[in-house]
């Protein structure tokens, strides 16, 4: 019988339900060809939901999730909504409570693709960033006191364990090891100010890094790791970094790879339910127009596949968006493709399932 998969579907707000729509379709044209099924279960949260009923989720739905073998996301944001209060209630609340680790980024040129470094080529910029993704700036350690006198004080404290830390820097040789491109791990800190926080990990790293002899190591500050990722993408391979320099420097990564209409990511608990979403948010200024790029979320789609096991579906995918940036899609941004939404979903499907 084929193999089949339980897939937890947030369609989430703004552009989200149409990205996903798309993904899907690549999903099941894939899955048909390279024999094996996907079992879709729609969840409605997002800003929607919240504004009509309050909830952001309901207690239950960690255990409801954790019987799926991934989760496929849109996007959560919503201009009714104040920001913070659905990202940190929905988003990084499944991040945390799913335990969900690393934040994956791969950072690709595709053929085609216009690049706003100059002379930049695909193969120059092919990288992969991995994220800790429940520590650090993003934990809401710290507070305030005196809120709104002259004298308020407001911390955010960086929660750095050597246990989290540990956990993702060996998942980061691991993949450098399996991806077996440069053999070639970055880690990204700021030794030099951040002293108790990066102390943790750069000892951390140089104490994995006598498992993995293999791997060539390299350190880099993060201010200057974004001149490298204009001057010289080709130095990286596989970046590993904390919670909000991963945030940051992966923004740039989308950038240099094109933009936010093709760069997607991975939340992944290597031993529970990953979630898997496009990077761009819910542009919601673009909703329902047809006119929002899904690369991202078929990219995402296809990172999904690689993790439940199916490489040559998820290569397929990979080759599909390949073809139409190389020989369809004029312009990653929304509006400027050549295409509708739709229409470049249908072009991913029939190439993904050919
Ligand atoms: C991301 C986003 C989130 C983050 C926001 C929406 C909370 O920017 O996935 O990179 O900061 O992690
Ligand atoms: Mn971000």
């Amino acid at each position: 019988m084929a193999k089949t998969y339980k897939i937890a579907v947030i369609g989430g707000d703004g552009t989200g339900p149409e990205v996903v729509a798309e993904g899907l379709k690549v999903l099941n044209a894939a899955s048909a060809k390279y024999g094996f099924k996907l079992d879709y279960t729609n969840f409605d949260f997002g800003g929607e939901r919240y504004l009509k009923t309050g909830e952001l989720l309901p207690e239950s739905i960690f255990d409801d999730l954790r019987k799926f073998d991934a989760i496929y996301l849109g996007a959560i944001g919503h201009p009714e909504v104040k920001p913070g209060i659905l990202e940190k209630g929905i988003l990084l609340r499944m991040r945390f409570e799913l335990e969900q680790y690393i934040n994956l980024r791969p950072v690709k040129l595709f053929p085609g693709v216009d690049c706003p470094l100059k002379d930049k080529k695909p193969g120059d910029i092919d990288f992969v960033v991995v994220r800790e993704n429940t520590e650090g700036l993003y934990t809401g350690a710290g507070g305030v006191l005196k809120k709104g006198t002259p004298d308020e004080i407001a911390t955010q404290v960086s929660i750095n364990t050597r246990k989290g830390v540990e956990r993702c820097v060996r998942y980061a040789f691991d993949y450098t090891k399996k991806r077996n491109k440069d053999k070639k791990l970055t880690l990204c800190g700021k030794t030099n100010v951040l002293t108790y926080a990066f102390d943790l990990w750069e000892r951390t790293f140089y104490e994995v890094a006598r498992e993995y002899p293999e791997i060539k190591t390299a350190y880099a500050h993060v201010d200057a790791i974004t001149m490298w990722f204009v001057k010289n993408p080709e130095w990286f391979d596989v970046i590993v970094t904390d919670n909000l320099f991963g945030d940051i420097i992966t923004d740039l990564g989308a950038m240099i790879q094109g933009g936010l209409g093709i760069a997607a990511g991975g939340n992944i608990n290597p031993g529970g339910v990953s979630m898997f979403e496009p990077m761009g948010g819910s542009a919601p200024k673009y909703k329902g127009q047809n006119v929002i790029n899904p690369l991202a979320a078929i990219c995402a789609a296809g990172m999904m596949l690689e993790f439940l096991g199916e490489k040559s579906a998820a290569d397929a995918i990979e080759k599909s968006v390949r073809e139409l940036t190389s020989t369809k899609i004029k312009c990653l941004a929304a509006g400027k493709m050549g295409y509708s939404t739709v229409e470049i979903g249908d072009m991913a499907a029939d190439l993904a399932g050919r």
